[in-house]
């Protein structure tokens, strides 16, 4: 067990009694410190190298988008053993996101609810600190659109944040399933969505002359869609070849919150109550794409079995978010070790 492993049980309460938001923030610069002065030692074996998206990660388990907006901490992240950090979302433009408070703990559900609204330092000043990074984990760029970029402007926004992160980044996520910012699930539309992802993938032929690497372009969707979108969606995502899928974003689902107090405040559900919707948009996405895309499994996993269950369902990668909130860093020793049994 590691020195961050065995503390976090008694850490917990103490982060727990501070706002959610402050408790991470704070967390986060801690982890920062302890890997400067060498105290983060990855939690659990490091598990077996895979090939995905024409990249190799050192293990099937990754850091999902919004833990680290700014891609200040990559390096600690990795240091864990997480074999992938996908950082952001990150817009053209610094934001502050939405109002204060925006992120709150349902301790009872293993849950959170946040709005955050894509608050981040924008996509050149996170870029500049990626460069610097030095762990060997994959990094994936998540990109999104400013809150004041109408939609018919939407493709602008992430051309931009394509042709800034192509150099750094390992992989790039285009996120059209936050709840969060006005009218962005809207893009998910067939024709909404084919008009984006075209565009985005030939800018992605040119960029890769340009650079003469090849860096995947995936898209992250979200558990609401019905099945009629689903189907939509995977015809596009098929059509136009892109290189992979993340399934899934937060929920705007509550009935399996009903009844808490916190579960009509405004925003994304994530942790234990959106798993099974999540492992089901995962099953049908993995029933309609093409073998040869790939699909990243995120949402609901608390327990380390939850992550096997990803894979078993058709995943070829995971991630983790609100789980590490609950369970710290033993969440990633569990998931490593049931994804080794994979
Ligand atoms: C506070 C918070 C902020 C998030 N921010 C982002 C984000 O900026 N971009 C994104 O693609 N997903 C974001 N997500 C969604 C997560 O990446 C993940 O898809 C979702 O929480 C489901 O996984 P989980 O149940 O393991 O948390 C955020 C989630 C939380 C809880």
């Amino acid at each position: 067990m590691t020195w961050l492993e065995s503390i976090y049980p008694a850490l917990k309460p103490w982060l727990f009694r501070l706002d959610a938001e402050t408790a991470h923030s704070l967390t986060v610069k801690m982890m920062v410190i302890s890997h400067k002065l060498g105290l983060l030692r990855p939690v659990g074996a490091s598990g077996a190298p895979v090939s995905c998206l024409g990249l190799t990660f050192p293990n099937r388990l990754g850091l999902a988008a919004g833990m680290d907006k700014s891609a200040s901490a990559a390096d600690a992240w990795a240091a864990l053993g997480l074999g992938h950090v996908e950082v952001g979302t990150l817009t053209p433009r610094p934001q502050p996101g939405n109002a204060k408070p925006r992120l709150f703990r349902l301790p009872e559900h293993n849950a959170l609810i946040n709005r955050m609204g894509f608050n981040n330092p924008g996509i050149i000043s996170a870029v500049q600190r990626l460069e610097k990074r030095r762990s060997k984990a994959v990094v994936g760029v998540n990109i999104g659109k400013n809150f004041d970029t109408p939609n018919e402007n939407a493709v602008n926004d992430y051309l931009y944040c394509l042709k800034a992160a192509y150099s750094t980044a390992d992989y790039i996520t285009v996120n059209i399933s936050s709840p969060n910012t006005k009218g962005l699930r809207d893009l998910q539309a067939e024709d909404a969505v084919r008009h984006l992802l075209s565009t985005l993938k030939k800018e992605q032929a040119e960029l890769k002359k340009e650079h003469g690497k090849s860096v995947p372009v995936l898209v992250k969707i979200a558990p609401d869609l019905n099945d009629l979108q689903i189907e939509s969606l995977a015809r596009v995502i098929n059509e136009i070849n892109l290189d992979g899928v993340i399934a899934t974003n937060t929920t705007i689902d509550r009935k399996a919150v009903a009844g808490h107090c916190l579960a009509n405040e405004t925003g994304g559900l994530s942790g234990a109550p959106v798993r099974e919707r999540s492992t089901l948009v995962l099953q049908a996405f993995r029933m309609l794409l093409k073998p040869g895309i790939p699909l990243i499994g995120v949402g609901g996993i608390v327990e380390g079995s939850h992550a096997a269950e990803k894979i078993k369902h058709g995943a070829e990668l995971v991630q983790i978010y609100s789980g590490l909130v609950f369970r710290g860093p033993a969440l990633i020793r569990e998931s490593l070790a049931a994804l080794a049994m994979k």
